[in-house]
């Protein structure tokens, strides 16, 4: 198994070009099961959960040609309607096929994903909303059965929490289905956005996109033609680079990233002592050499982002001064904090709230990864942290960060991939 050997060193510098974002690219490969057509998808990042969920498509049948950064898919061969637990269980976001599925076979299987480190992770939402389409759903030795014996109605949907891959799933269930259907407290994502805008582009219609509020005319199960698209730049990675320059305090610059989508994680940097510049694709931090204290409340978009919270839990472990960082999402996700105080940082912590009690010398030890942003936690400390830091289990980093110790290793950083 990989793992990372980190020694800090005096200061990074250079530049760090961003990859597609991971949870863009997971709705929009599954949204090639509404297309009639051979799809070209460009900037996918090179990820784990990408190629898991290309492997799941080209199980059910399909044709996928993976080259670099860009894939093509065709659904057409698509025959089979079954997400096995083998596949499924290794990425819960393979739920992503249900809806697509569904509305174009009137029937699919799939694997109950389970929860995962961070938390139970329901789909409860998911199923509510298909099944008030006119889904048939039956849980049965751990397969959700779903069936439209009468075919998808477009109707009313309010979701009672803000699911990402919830909108997802109903937005592409809606545009094959009959009717018109709104979609109340949706999820407002850029990557949620851009799964709209691409349909939109390609003969769906949807209205009110980038809003709570979206409202899907579906096409009576006709099939779409989807025109070559890119994935937008990946902005949890783009901030988890921003924090490496913060907590290194070194300046270093972001390509081919999207600011537009970084406001709440910029703006908590800006109050903890960074300044910037940015261009309509780059963004150079300036970090300041004391960090000033935060107080972070994780929330949906384009509040503060969740999958921000572990990054800044470690930059805060160097500020001068207490910072309280609340998570508001998942039940269980502080799971980088018992690892940063084997580090040295001096945490407490009390349900869903972490309590940094200001700078803390960090010593460099074997630490072991948890989950894929409490991975890129521990990366982060362990660039400052005096002597040498052994991460294991990255497999969790491997999911969701595209050549990471490339990429630092590219601005000066002392990181090695090793094999234990
Ligand atoms: C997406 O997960 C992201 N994954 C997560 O990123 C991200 O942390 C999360 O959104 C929140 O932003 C992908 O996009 C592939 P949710 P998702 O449904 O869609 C509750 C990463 O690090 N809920 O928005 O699974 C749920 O328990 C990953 O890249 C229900 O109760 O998250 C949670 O409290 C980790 N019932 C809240 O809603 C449901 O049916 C938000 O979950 C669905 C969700």
């Amino acid at each position: 198994m990989d793992y990372l050997k980190i020694n800090s060193v005096k200061s990074l510098n250079g530049k760090i070009q961003i990859s597609g974002a991971k949870n863009a690219s997971l709705p929009l490969i599954a949204m090639t099961i509404l297309a009639k057509n051979s799809v070209n998808i460009k900037n996918l990042p090179h990820v784990a959960d990408i190629n898991t969920l290309i492997k799941l498509l080209s199980n059910l049948g399909a044709d996928c040609k993976f080259l670099d950064d860009r894939v093509t898919i065709d659904t057409k061969p698509l025959h089979e309607t079954k997400a096995t637990y083998d596949i499924v269980k290794t990425m819960r976001a393979s739920i992503l096929v249900l809806g697509p599925i569904l509305a174009r076979f009137g029937h699919c299987e799939v694997s109950l994903p389970g929860g995962c480190a961070i938390g139970q992770r329901p789909i409860d939402l998911h199923l509510k909303a298909l099944e008030q389409m006119g889904a048939k759903i039956e849980i049965k030795s751990g397969y959700i059965q779903a069936t439209t014996p009468n075919g998808l109605k477009g109707c009313d949907i309010n979701f009672d929490k803000i699911t990402v891959t919830g909108t997802a799933n109903i937005v592409m269930a809606a545009v094959l289905a009959d009717g018109v259907t709104s979609i109340s407290n949706a999820a407002r994502e850029p990557e949620v956005v851009q799964l709209c805008e691409v349909l939109n582009a390609n003969g769906a219609k949807i209205e009110g996109i980038g809003t709570a509020v979206l409202t899907i005319y579906g096409t009576g199960g006709k099939l779409i033609d989807i025109k070559e698209f890119s994935i937008i730049p990946d902005r949890i990675e783009a901030g988890t680079y921003l924090c490496a320059g913060a907590i290194t305090r070194s300046e270093v610059t972001l390509t081919h990233v999207e600011p537009k989508h970084l406001g709440a994680v910029i703006s908590k940097l800006e109050e903890m002592g960074s300044k910037f510049s940015i261009t309509e694709d780059t963004i150079t931090i300036h970090p300041s050499q004391n960090i000033k204290p935060v107080k972070i409340t994780t929330q949906e978009y384009p509040a503060f982002p969740t999958d921000m919270q572990a990054q800044f839990l470690a930059l805060a472990t160097q500020a001068d001064g207490v910072s309280i960082i609340e998570e508001k999402l998942f039940e269980n996700r502080f799971m980088h904090v018992s690892e940063l105080q084997r580090m040295g940082a001096d945490i407490s912590l009390n349900g869903h709230t972490a309590t940094v009690n200001g700078k803390a010398k960090l010593c460099g030890t074997d630490v072991m990864a948890t989950d894929l942003r409490a991975s890129s936690a521990l990366v982060l400390a362990a660039l400052i942290a005096d002597g040498e830091t052994n991460i294991h289990r990255i497999y969790h980093l491997d999911r969701g960060y595209d050549s990471l110790e490339k990429k630092l290793e590219g601005v000066g950083a002392n990181i090695k991939r090793l094999s234990e």
